[in-house]
């Protein structure tokens, strides 16, 4: 193809490694499927995943990652755990879960599981011990216990913030299970950079450490491909507690990287760095196929590649791409950076768009201001425009799915489902909504059960048609029955997507950067694909429409296109793949 000069992002890759290039399909296990069996109608359980996970295969995906089932009180939808090796009974059984990944196995699906190691939930045997052997005890020495401040220790040890709102400390007198216990009078305080009922491990401990190899061991041996790790930027503390003064919202892609807020004490230390080197190690007395995938809300420039160097994780979400405002200069920077930084260590750019804890891209990108959006929307707040949404989350998926690396997808995002802005606060469960004293939604909206049938109670999401969030009724026509039945639903645009992805061997591709060249001048971003199948040109416009010339085969768009004299008219917002 005639691009002179063109820039070369990355080359193509000749691997073997599953991982590199996989489309991992997010199951957030409450609000995938019931089948009944778990102890809550309307909450969905592993059964349920195992009947419905043909849809996953059928779909195109290579793997899932389930978000926690296990033993925990659900004050964060599992993710405070009060036991690592066995499912709640919420979601089933231990033999529930090797039911799933047998029938995973049957369908060639790759099961990732996540691991939540910064904090428990205060009901783990080790926090309730910790409790109860009182001051200054090697149970306490799991955790991190500090003494007040101020004259008689009623102020917290310091200034940092829960992610969730408020405080990052409670007082061990003040909590609820105070009056009448072993601690009742116990004035010391203890560190939760989430919610009060996930006190954070103390990973210098090295119980704590071999606590986790053990864990690691458990599933591996049960057959998983690895593990999604939670928070994983946040296991290691500046050990001297300072003060820091800002609120950093781990979320918070944008601020991340400005240069005015000093390091902090709380995330991205370097010490987490050799906790995954020994967890490779724990991996690798497996086989090389199971993988480590980061949640590490960092930046390029502050070291995410770090945590995908050759001896430590695999994968590191891509929350730059993810955060990063539907616009050409900011989204053409961010996939040339995160291309380069993870080829300096030979890993796969992860892309991702949505997942359990921020809003629907397919909602996200129709308000006023695109990029990670708020946490959370509320029928009183600005409500977004739904088509543009949906345009451009289709736009921008073709652009993601047609980029070298992998890509995780979050369930219902094959739908092309909105977020829930109107649910009732009554119904909200997210700690976020709560410690924030309300001032943010968070999270619920994203995690309504999914609409399975569209003619059945609760849209066939559990056999009594209960849902623990009421879903809104115009999901009926999202429905995955009906739009199954539909050669222009959006799921049927999403299977074929996935399908030519492959066959074009898209994620094992090189990439030119060829904006603004030749003839696609008109396009925003143009990138040329370069796969063992051939040279794809992938090109996204914007605000403006372009038209482009007949020498062009359409092989894939995420609009339809309008045929004028001049040419094929590509309209504002659409994501082409041409050859
Ligand atoms: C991660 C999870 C989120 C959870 C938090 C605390 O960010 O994705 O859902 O609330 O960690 O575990």
């Amino acid at each position: 193809m005639p691009f002179e000069n063109a820039v070369l992002l990355h080359r193509p890759t000749q691997s073997s490694q599953w991982w590199r290039s996989a489309v991992i399909y997010q199951i957030y296990p409450r609000s995938y499927a019931s089948a009944g069996v778990g102890t809550q109608p309307g909450v969905g359980d592993l059964p349920g995943i195992t009947q419905r996970l043909d849809h996953i295969a059928e779909l195109g995906a290579d793997a899932i990652w389930l978000s926690p089932f296990y033993v925990s009180p659900q004050k964060d939808g599992g993710y405070d755990v009060s036991n690592y090796r066995d499912v709640d009974p919420l979601f089933g059984t231990l033999a529930d879960a090797d039911a799933l990944l047998t029938k995973a196995k049957e369908l060639g699906l790759k099961v990732i599981v996540d691991l939540v190691p910064n904090h428990t939930s205060d009901q783990h045997q080790w926090f309730q011990d910790a409790l109860a052997a009182g001051i200054g005890s090697a149970e306490r020495e799991r955790y991190i216990f500090r003494p007040g401040t101020g004259e008689n220790g009623e102020l917290p040890p310091n200034d940092w913030e829960s992610i969730f709102g408020s405080i990052a400390w409670t007082r061990v007198c003040d909590r609820a299970d105070a009056p009448g216990s072993a601690w009742e009078n116990d004035p010391s305080w203890y560190l939760h950079l989430f919610d009060s009922s996930q006190p954070d491990l103390n990973w210098e401990h090295p119980e704590v450490r071999e606590e986790f190899h053990d864990i690691l061991r458990f599933w591996l041996s049960r057959g998983v491909a690895g593990f999604r790790v939670d928070v994983a930027h946040g296991l290691v503390k500046d050990p001297t507690l300072p003060n820091w003064q800002f609120h950093w919202k781990m979320v918070d892609g944008g601020s991340a990287s400005a240069s005015d807020v000093p390091p902090p004490p709380m995330w991205n230390l370097e010490g987490v760095h050799e906790i995954y080197r020994e967890w490779r190690k724990v991996l690798d007395e497996f086989d090389t196929e199971r993988i480590l995938v980061a949640e590490a809300w960092v930046s390029p420039e502050r070291g995410i590649a770090k945590y995908v160097r050759a001896d430590e994780m695999n994968q590191s979400f891509n929350f730059d791409f993810l955060c990063c405002e539907w616009e050409p200069t900011a989204l053409r920077e961010v996939i040339s950076k995160s291309l380069a930084a993870m080829d300096q260590v030979g890993a796969p750019t992860t892309w991702v768009l949505s997942n359990h804890d921020v809003v629907r891209a397919a909602s996200r990108m129709g308000l006023s201001k695109t990029g990670k959006g708020p946490n959370g929307i509320r029928s009183f707040e600005e409500q977004p425009n739904q088509p543009l949404a949906l345009r451009r989350a289709k736009a921008a998926h073709a652009l993601m799915l047609a980029l070298p690396g992998s890509a995780y997808i979050y369930q219902g995002e094959e739908l092309g489902l909105p977020e829930h802005t109107m649910l009732p606060d009554s119904v909200r469960q997210d700690p976020a909504f709560f410690r924030t004293q309300q001032a943010e939604a968070g999270r619920d909206g994203c995690r309504v059960p999914l609409p399975w049938e569209a003619n059945a109670p609760g849209f066939g999401f559990s056999p009594t048609g209960d849902t623990w969030l009421p879903q809104p009724l115009f999901w009926e026509d999202l429905a995955i029955d009906r739009q199954l039945n539909d050669p222009n639903s959006h799921l049927s645009w999403y299977r074929h997507m996935l399908q030519l992805r492959k066959r074009l061997q898209l994620a094992e591709g090189g990439l030119l950067d060829v904006t603004g060249f030749a003839d696609l001048a008109g396009f925003g971003l143009a990138y040329v694909n370069q796969s063992s199948y051939g040279e794809v040109v992938v090109a996204t416009t914007f605000t403006e429409p372009t038209v482009i010339s007949s020498k062009w085969q359409v092989l894939f768009s995420s609009a339809d296109l309008i045929t004028t004299s001049g040419g094929l008219e590509v309209p504002a917002d659409t994501t082409v793949w041409l050859k």
